[in-house]
């Protein structure tokens, strides 16, 4: 088994998690190592997105540390990622409705914006200027995508692939150091979902990627190492190869079949 390694940008070290009396994790530890795709995968209610929500400060652990970019992060403010080189996509799209595809990813890099407090602190054109510089690199992630021409409608006029794919621009657009995929394939049908791959792999090195994904081919072609969870657990880890050979990952995705 794969432990926590010192190249890791992102590991978690015993991690345990309590929601309403229930030990949804318990005593998980993974390392993400950098310029990587890392799959983590398991049956429904494993932990996966719980994982997520520790990484991005919306569940606090009852014990366990988290390490990302070579320092234990104790308090981890989820309105403080993107300025970390964190940024994440949300299981199903997540999209406000009254927004356009292009407004809706211009949010994922608002915080940018906002950050200037030169630009705050001075008039307006200094503001107009930062809010064009992140339309226009909303646009080129857009393109990047290839739904530009997309750009000014609503989420709910866009078929569903291409509202994920907005979701995931605007994951993209802050420029993420780690980036983190909730299901990004889910619903989205075998065409949409090679170019997904393309995309995964076109990411890395440059950053690096913690996916969680129930499509096994997508995870097995394109992870470099996957951690197995299970009912709050690491039952295995490895390389694709290594996993998809595991008793133990067989036996939990056969008793997820026969509880279904
Ligand atoms: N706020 C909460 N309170 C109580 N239980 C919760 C809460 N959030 C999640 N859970 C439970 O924790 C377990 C893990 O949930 P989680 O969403 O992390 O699973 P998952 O692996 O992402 O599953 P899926 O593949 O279905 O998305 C589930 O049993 C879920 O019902
Ligand atoms: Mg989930």
């Amino acid at each position: 088994m794969t432990g926590p390694a010192a190249e890791s940008l992102l590991s978690l070290h015993d991690i345990r998690v309590r929601l309403s009396g229930l030990q949804i994790l318990d005593g998980v530890s993974i390392s993400v190592p950098q310029g990587t795709v890392t799959g983590l995968i398991g049956p429904n209610g494993a932990g996966k997105t719980t994982v997520f929500n520790v990484i991005s400060g919306f569940v606090k652990p009852e014990s366990g540390d988290v390490r990302y970019d070579g320092r234990i992060r104790k308090h981890i403010r989820a309105h403080r990622l993107t300025k970390m080189g964190i940024s994440r996509t949300l299981q199903g799209v997540g999209l406000f409705a009254s927004l356009s595809a292009l407004e809706n990813v211009m949010l994922g890099g608002s915080s940018r914006v906002r950050s200037g407090l030169v630009s705050q602190s001075l008039a307006m054109p200094w503001t107009d200027i930062e809010t064009e510089r992140l339309r226009t690199r909303a646009l080129e992630v857009m393109t990047e995508l290839g739904i530009a021409e997309e750009a000014e409608r609503l989420p709910g006029e866009l078929p569903y692939p291409v509202q994920k794919k907005v979701a995931l621009a605007r994951a993209l657009v802050c420029d993420p150091t780690l980036l983190l995929l909730d299901e990004p394939a889910g619903g989205v049908g075998a065409p949409d979902m090679e170019e997904l791959e393309r995309l995964i792999r076109s990411w890395v090195p440059k950053r690096t990627v913690l996916l969680v994904e129930h499509h096994m081919e997508l995870v097995m072609s394109v992870c470099d190492l996957i951690w197995v969870l299970d009912a709050g657990k690491v039952i295995a880890s490895g390389t694709p190869d290594e996993v998809r050979n595991n008793p133990a990952v067989l036996a939990a995705y056969l008793g997820e079949e026969g509880a279904a």
